[in-house]
């Protein structure tokens, strides 16, 4: 048995586990794994290298990818498909486990789909914003990030009695910011899930000043609205290879109405990239490991089609077509937890 392993889409800690299980389960039942560089870029290209137990025995606490990452979309033009499937047949591959998420899996499905490709997804990405699975890797070492990042501000926005906005990654679902502000007990949280009511917020800040708060701290998730009419906003207007903008740059717009409406001096900090890189957190370590044992596993029993996904404390597997094309954003029920300390 020959399995080709590949990572797609914004890099995230818990990749690495991941490979390592695959590889490692792959090996125990006595197959053979190898790695295609940069996500679709790799297979389209016939760029790998090759995989073992050894070469991956020490890679579990290394953040990123080993593989290198990519957003290349095969499907932008009906010739790069065909240089996949005719990799795939020369190197003689069984199966084709896929890393990423909704736009890495969603091109896995479609080969699968429409080209009978052997393809297997694993879901992953910090925002948390996949569906059919209950949590993605990356998620967890994400929030510890920023909620560090918001211990260290609070000391700063507490010395000058300012408010600091924080601005958070996670797309158009807002899990990372809320979760970190709860966990930061943040003043506010503004979500892309629900337009922020920004006299509410101001109201907040003063009063919370007047009742001896000297200082505030606002999470802002990326992809937040600043109304109902308004849009999102976005760095540039340019779009990566499946169409999605460039969110970022909430954060300012959002000081800049505080310092504003309520008199504070207000700063912002964008978390970036920040939010994504380094070692992975032990909760990361182990959902990466599971899925990758699952997802070897899998390969191995020659099911296609199919993603491993994580349902309360199992993993479990469910249809490749079933976990694309729909995003997972904010369960609202806790954001309303969270705005119990808004008031
Ligand atoms: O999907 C993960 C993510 O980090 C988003 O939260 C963010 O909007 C995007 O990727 C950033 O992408 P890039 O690394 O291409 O700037």
């Amino acid at each position: 048995m020959k399995v080709g392993i590949l990572t797609g889409g914004g890099d995230c800690p818990g990749l690495n586990p991941v490979i390592r299980g695959v590889v490692q389960t792959v090996a125990n039942a006595g197959g053979q794994t190898i790695g295609f560089l940069e996500g679709w870029r790799g297979p389209i290209e016939g760029n790998y290298i090759e995989l073992t137990p050894e070469s991956c025995s020490d890679i579990i606490f290394k953040g990123g990818t080993i593989l290198g990452s990519s957003r290349t979309n095969p499907h932008k033009d009906p010739s790069l498909v065909e240089k996949i499937l005719e990799n795939f047949k020369k190197m003689e591959l069984d199966c084709l486990v896929a890393i990423g998420g909704d736009d890495t899996l969603g091109v896995a499905n479609k080969l699968h789909a429409e080209y009978n490709l052997a393809t297997i997804g694993c879901p992953k990405t910090i925002d948390n914003d996949l569906n059919s699975t209950d949590v993605t890797f990356g998620f967890d070492t994400s929030i510890n990030i920023v909620m560090e990042a918001i211990d260290r501000l609070r000391t700063t926005a507490e010395s000058h009695r300012r408010v600091i906005v924080i601005e958070t990654m996670g797309r158009h679902a807002g899990w990372i910011a809320c979760y970190s502000a709860i966990a930061s007990a943040a003043d506010y949280v503004m979500v892309p899930e629900v337009p922020a009511n920004i006299e509410e917020m101001c109201a907040l800040l003063k009063k919370r000043r007047a009742a001896g708060k000297n200082y505030g701290i606002v999470v802002v998730s990326e992809g937040a609205h600043i109304s109902k009419d308004q849009g999102y906003v976005t760095q540039h207007g340019e779009v990566d290879d499946f169409g999605h903008v460039a969110l970022g740059g909430i954060g300012e717009v959002v000081a800049e109405i505080i310092e504003k409406k309520t008199d504070i001096e207000t700063r912002w900090v964008t978390l970036g990239h920040l939010q994504r890189g380094g070692t992975p957190s032990a909760y990361d370590r182990v959902l990466g490991t599971r899925l990758g044992v699952h997802a070897g596993r899998l390969a191995a029993s020659g099911a296609r089609g199919r993603m491993v996904a994580l349902r309360g404390t199992d993993v479990v597997d469910v249809a490749l077509a079933d976990a694309v094309g729909e995003l997972r954003t904010l369960d609202l029920d806790i954001l309303k937890e969270a705005a119990e300390f808004f008031k």
